[in-house]
Formats: C-alpha cells, structure tokens, sequence
C-alpha cells in the first residue's frame, strides 16, 4: 500500500472486507484511508468514482438503493459497512443493516433525523438545553407569512425535510422569505421536504465545522475544520456542496473547542442516552460562532464533503479501528492520534455549477502531480472510460495539500490544482485567506 492507498492485492494480515458506500470526494477520502489500515484485506465501493476505482473494487449498487446495499453485503460476506452520505441512513440503512446481522458504521434512522428533519434537530436542541437560534415550525403558509410579518428580516427560511443542502434560505428581506416560503410549502419545490418549515432568527459569526465519533457514551472529537459553501472568492454568490475546506480552524481555540464539547455534543449524547437512544457513529455539528458562543446551526449524521477531504489526510491512527469502536461501544480504549501539519483541499467543479453544468470532459494533468507525501487527490465527480478520467459531476475533485501550516497547505494545495485541466474548470483562489488572516492577527491556533 503506498501513500495515495493504491490498491497492491491482499494484504497479509488483513483481516476484514470492508464496503464503503457513496460516490463524492468524502467517499474517495474514506476509500483511501480504510485501505492504508493493516485490518482492511479487501475494499469494496459503491457506486464510487473515476479514482476511487483505482484504490478498491467498485460494485455497481446506487447510494440508496437499501436493498440492493444489502444483497451484496450479505452474500459478499462483508464485515463492515461504511455509509458516506446522509440519504441511505435518513432511509434506514443501519437498521436494515443490524437485523440482518450486518455490522455498519452510522446512526440507525431514529437518530438520522438529527439531519433528516430539522424541526426534530431544532426540538431534540431546545430540549437539552443546548445553544441554537430561536424557532418556531409551521405546517401552514398564512402563519408563516404572519409571523413573518410580525418578526422582519433578517430571517432565516428552513425547510424541514432533506433538499440536497438547499433548503437553507438566509433572507436579508421580508420578500426574500416571503418568496421562499411560497417555493417550499405552496409550489413545493422540495416535494413533502417542504410541507413543514422552520423560520429562525439570523445569527451572525463565523461558521465552523465541528465533528465527533460517538459509540452512544463516549465522544471522541475529530480536528477542527471550516468548509467554503459560495461558489465565489471572499463568500460571494450561490451556496454549493462545499468548495474547499481546511482543518484545524484557526478560530476555534484549545478553550472553544472543549466549549464546543462540554456545551454542545456531552449534553446531547447524554440526553438521548438519558432517553434510551445510543447516536453511534460520527456527528457532525456546523456552528456558529456568535458573541454569546457557539450556537448549533445544523446536524449532519455523517463526514462532511469536504471536511472529510481536509481531516483524514491528518489522522495518523487507524479509522477501520475506530469505526469498529463506534459499533462495539469501545470507544473509551481509542485515541486518536494527529499530525500536527495543517491540510486544505480545494475543489474543482465544472462550468455552470451549482446550476446546471458541463460533463464528460477529459481531465487532464492528473499524473503529474509526484509530491504523494504532501498533496492528495480526491476524486469526486469523475467517470474512468478506457483508462481516460472524464468529468461526470459539478464538484469533480479535490485537491488536498499538506504543510506545516495554512500558509504551505494552501500552497502545496493550488501547486497541485494548478496542474489539473479540464474544460471549464472552476475553483476558488481564496480557500484558507480568512483563517491565514486570523493567524496573521496574531491570534492562537
Ligand atoms: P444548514 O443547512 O442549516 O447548515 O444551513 C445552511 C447554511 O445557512 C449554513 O451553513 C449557514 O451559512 C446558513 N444558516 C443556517 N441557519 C442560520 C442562522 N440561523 N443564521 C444565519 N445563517 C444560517
Ligand atoms: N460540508 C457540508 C456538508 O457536508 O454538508
């Protein structure tokens, strides 16, 4: 196994068949780091991508297709299922899954909810105590446009279902809100996603990303991280899946951070456990952070893309071994251990994205980069056709570099990028600039 976890057969004292499920650039990056484990023998994907082909055996099954996931765990005899994304397991996968017999790294569908349903996060949120914005839920357009009209704008426009990471409307005018809460709940854009919308006060700060291993009792933070969701330098223009990401944040200091864990993830894990509910897997919380501390934006019940991208390249010690831990409830018997280099992954798209976009483009340049010890490549929207690599999605692929801080990661990151061609690539230029910023204010890492 080599750096980049190119795939070289069996490995001696591997031990089990793992299956990781999903196609993007956090699917590439969980491939990569399952296969650099001594327990990993054989690695299996599905439906992966252009480059995650060439690091495990990819199988043919969509994302959610539950029952088709299932089939081949079982008659493949794998002993470990890793989700990616958050449609399988808001459908049941885990607890599909566990009556099979079948071990699988995520929430079961109860707990999927946290970011199934917002108004079951926001409620779960008010319950325990924990720092959110202030709510209120709707199920009916005149009440919505009331309460609108009696609390002004800025508001902020949830809808309440799954919409791909576009049910989030931050409205700086009453009709800016009006009009979203005419798309979600009277032209339904987002089908039964929004027939129920939440409308929440704006909250102002900085946002970061913040991710836990939890086995339902103990919580085992990762590094911190911010993801870039405009699709334009200085945060300009439309939300996207998320353009580049880097990790650790500067903004969450040593004293933030265990905050964040003792004001924020303890009482949750507690208070579902507290209630008979065990969140195994990993949880990840996107904050905000305002004057008065860190409020919770949003859960989501799985590796953020592309946070994944920017912590895995960091994490020295084994993840088959901690994603085990989670299932069997042995997570106190794990640390994790970090390299101290910072890592920032910038993102490739196609021409037009996050609107309709361009495929079926060669990439090209992808062989040039040799510095595999600082600069990873993480395919996301990519297809393999005759040995050629082809766009076949918005965010095609990331690129990760690693150095001793943001400064060379970001360096190391666009040296790399800058080798990639494809008709009509896209990317940032600025990925990193505001957390190089605060460090050159002085502030603490
Ligand atoms: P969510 O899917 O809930 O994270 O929302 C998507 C994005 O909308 C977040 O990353 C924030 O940028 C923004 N957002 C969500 N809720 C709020 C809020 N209460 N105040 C300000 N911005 C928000
Ligand atoms: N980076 C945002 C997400 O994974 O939802």
């Amino acid at each position: 196994m080599d750096y980049r976890g190119n795939y070289k057969g069996k490995k001696r004292g591997g031990l089990v068949r793992i299956f990781v499920v999903g196609s993007g650039g956090r699917e590439h990056a969980l491939v990569w780091k399952i296969a650099q484990s001594e327990k990993a023998d054989r690695v299996f994907c599905a439906p992966g991508n252009g480059g995650i082909e060439k690091i495990a055996e990819v199988v043919h099954i969509k994302a959610n297709d539950i029952d088709g996931l299932l089939a081949f765990a079982e008659n493949s005899k794998m002993d470990l299922t890793v989700i990616g994304p958050e449609v399988p397991l808001v459908k049941g996968v885990v607890d599909r899954f566990n009556e099979a017999g079948l071990k699988i790294f995520g929430p079961d569908r109860g707990l999927a909810m946290l970011e199934g349903s917002k108004v079951f996060a926001k409620e779960t949120l008010k319950r325990f105590g924990i720092p959110t914005a202030d709510f209120k839920v709707f199920d009916n357009p005149d009440k919505a446009r009331d309460y609108l009209r009696q609390k002004g704008a800025p508001i902020v426009v949830k809808a309440d279902g799954l919409a791909a990471g576009k049910g989030v409307v931050v409205a700086k005018t009453i009709e800016e809100a009006g009009q979203a809460i005419e798309s979600m709940m009277v032209k339904k854009i987002f089908g039964r996603s929004g027939e129920r919308i939440i409308l929440e006060e704006c909250l102002e700060g900085e946002e970061v990303s913040i991710l836990i291993f939890s086995d339902g009792r103990t919580i085992l933070p990762l590094v911190s991280s911010q993801d870039h969701k405009r699709i334009l330098d200085n945060d300009r223009g439309p939300n996207t899946g998320g353009m580049g990401a880097y990790s650790p944040a500067p903004v969450v200091s040593d004293k933030l951070f265990n905050d964040i864990i003792a004001d924020i993830f303890r009482p949750l894990i507690n208070g579902l456990l507290r209630e008979g509910k065990s969140y195994k897997g990993v949880l990840y919380a996107g904050l905000m952070i305002t004057k008065s501390g860190p409020m919770v934006l949003e859960f989501n019940v799985r590796f953020g893309d592309p946070e994944t991208q920017a912590i895995l390249p960091r994490l020295k010690s084994d993840l088959v071994g901690v994603l085990t831990a989670c299932i069997d409830g042995t997570l106190d018997k794990v640390k994790l251990d970090w390299d101290e280099r910072a890592c920032l992954c910038v993102v490739a798209a196609s021409k037009g994205y996050p609107g309709a976009y361009e495929k079926h483009k060669e990439i090209h340049g992808l062989g040039n980069i040799k510095d595999e010890k600082e600069i990873v490549i993480f395919h996301a929207g990519t297809a393999s056709k005759e040995g050629r690599i082809f766009t076949n999605g918005g965010r095609v692929l990331g690129v990760a570099g690693l150095g001793k801080d943001i400064v060379s990661a970001k360096k190391k990151a666009y040296e790399g990028m800058r080798k990639i061609r494809f008709d009509g690539i896209y990317y940032r230029r600025d990925i990193g600039d505001k957390a190089i910023k605060k460090l050159e204010q002085g502030e603490p890492i």
